[in-house]
């Protein structure tokens, strides 16, 4: 293990206000996007978008990385360049998904535990060769106001997580640690932030057990807000103020830092709460971003599969990067959105 590498590759996706690109969606999961958007979902169009999203013009101005799924590591554009080369001209760092999915856990009706620790060690050997030099690993937590999550489910995924983890850095990659409270549900904001901070607590058990090098990792939370049928919600600065104070608690100061992923908000919304996230004094880490859907979904919508969209697609993909971007330097503001 290079820990000098694994640090400095860690550094560079959260460097300048810069953040990452999450694109590696499963193949159900990206079938289901397109469906949504009226797309026919299919494998070439899956390589259509993946292929739009990377060649976007400028895209590594705003971001640092990637994250490609097993599926994508592997493809081309329609000119034959592979798409690590793509990304690579770029200016961008390759990252991979190499979790294989969140399943039922047994005895545990609701929850879920994230599956893919069998074969991963020769599965980390084979996705550095391809090019990738950073990894991700998703747990999803469900919550309710009383029962969910159960002790037994968050320490299950923890323990999958640090495993991940250590087997990551054994391989020269850089592990992204997603531990995501869900936002379904009515729950308040208060009751997010009470599961926000068990579960960290548990994944940095788990770490500590595993012998994962905190310097080495990048966090990649939820950030505490109320449940998306909470007839309460936040205000960008709620978010702010309970998401840091849950994380100060919690993070330990040598994580290189800590890219939030958006989980079903807005991209607007994702880009204030990180924004107010930004005028916190004497942070240990930089606060960035890792988003999927908050950078994608206006793209997505406005491809619709038509060639002849593809240019204002990647323009909308171009918008969401900046404004996420300005968030991570705390530089955003509603006025980005009408450009
Ligand atoms: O695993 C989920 C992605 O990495 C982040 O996606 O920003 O849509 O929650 P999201």
């Amino acid at each position: 293990m290079n820990l000098t590498a694994l640090a400095d590759t860690a550094q560079a996706m959260v460097a300048s206000g810069k953040g990452l690109l999450a694109m590696d969606e499963s193949i159900g999961t990206c079938n289901q996007r397109l469906a949504d958007a009226g797309i026919a979902a299919t494998g070439e169009n899956r390589r259509a978008w993946r292929e739009l999203l990377l060649t976007a013009p400028g895209l590594g101005a705003s971001i640092s990385g990637v994250i490609l799924a097993d599926e994508t590591i592997r493809q081309a554009t329609t000119g034959g360049t592979p798409f690590v080369g793509v990304a690579r001209d770029a200016g961008l760092l390759v990252g991979i998904k190499v979790d294989t999915g969140a399943h039922g856990m047994a005895a545990h009706g609701g929850e879920k535990v994230t599956e893919g620790l069998d074969g991963l060690r020769e599965r980390l050997q084979t996705y550095f060769a391809l090019g990738a030099r950073f990894a991700k690993w998703r747990a999803v937590l469900a919550i309710d106001d009383t029962r969910l999550p159960t002790d037994a489910c968050i320490d299950a995924n923890a323990h999958a997580l640090a495993r991940y983890a250590a087997l990551c850095q054994e391989a020269g990659l850089v592990p992204i640690i997603e531990p995501e409270v869900l936002m379904d549900g009515p729950h308040a904001q208060a009751r997010c932030q009470d599961v926000t901070d068990a579960v960290l607590r548990s994944v940095f058990r788990q770490l500590a057990w595993q012998g994962v090098v905190l310097e080495a990792m990048i966090l990649k939370p939820n950030m505490v807000v109320a449940g998306l049928a909470c007839p309460g919600q936040n205000s960008a600065q709620e978010v702010a103020d309970a998401t840091l104070q849950c994380l100060r608690r919690v993070v330990p100061a040598a994580v290189p830092g800590i890219t939030f992923l958006s989980g079903g908000q807005s991209g607007e919304e994702a880009s204030a709460r990180l924004n107010a996230m930004q005028a916190a004094t004497r942070l240990p880490w930089p606060l960035s971003f890792s988003f999927g859907r908050a950078l994608q979904h206006p793209a997505l919508t406005i491809w619709a599969g038509q060639a002849a969209q593809r240019v204002a697609a990647q323009q909308a993909l171009l918008q969401r990067a900046r404004c996420s971007a300005a968030a991570a330097h705390g530089s955003y503001s509603a006025a980005m959105e009408t450009p």
